[in-house]
């Protein structure tokens, strides 16, 4: 069965949402940044600090790439996946793309903290926070279904993703 690949802006959800997911429907879950941390055996801050983004982009792809034969997982993506049309491209192949939408207000608060381990966001302004979010809104549109997170527990976000899966791939049999 085809994969569920969340995407979205950081601290959405992604991870919380993918974990709890693939344990509800017996799927293989997988976490591209943590794929990244164990392929370059340093933190994504340390990747970002001593090779740059270009850099860790680039292993990002490779990474991609690498699990893009995977079937039944959920695979949680950084929130700069979206900006490379390769990657999208990949995880499509075997893959239903689910956006998950969590309002930017949210999300700068849950970024408040002052050490989250994102070199994009650390010791940066919220407006920044903001700026990039909107710079790439055209990037997360490129999704096959939207799910918005407000006042929605955890337990609803996956019912709704569950489902919808479930009628698209049924969908997709009938085609
Ligand atoms: C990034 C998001 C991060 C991580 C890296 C870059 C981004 O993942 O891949 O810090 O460019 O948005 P999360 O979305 O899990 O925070």
């Amino acid at each position: 069965m085809k994969n569920i690949v969340l995407t979205g802006y950081m601290a959405s959800g992604k991870t919380t949402i993918g974990s709890a997911l693939a344990n509800n429907m017996g799927y293989r879950f997988i976490d591209v940044d943590k794929l990244i941390v164990e392929h370059e055996k340093k933190t994504i801050n340390d990747i970002f600090d001593s090779m740059g983004e270009k850099y860790f982009r680039e292993i990002e792809t490779q990474v991609i790439e690498k699990i893009s034969d995977t079937e039944n997982a959920v695979i949680a993506t950084g929130g700069g996946v979206v900006l490379k049309k390769i990657n999208m491209d990949t995880l499509r192949k075997n893959g239903i793309i689910f956006f998950i939408d969590t309002p930017i207000d949210a999300i700068i608060k849950r970024l408040s903290r002052s050490n989250t381990g994102r070199p994009l966001v650390d010791n940066v302004g919220a407006e920044q926070i903001r700026e990039r979010y909107e710079r790439r809104q055209k990037y997360y549109n490129n999704y096959d279904y939207r799910i918005e997170t407000q006042n929605k527990t955890l337990g609803m976000i996956i019912n709704e993703i569950k489902n919808t899966y479930t009628q698209a791939v049924d969908k997709l049999g009938k085609d």
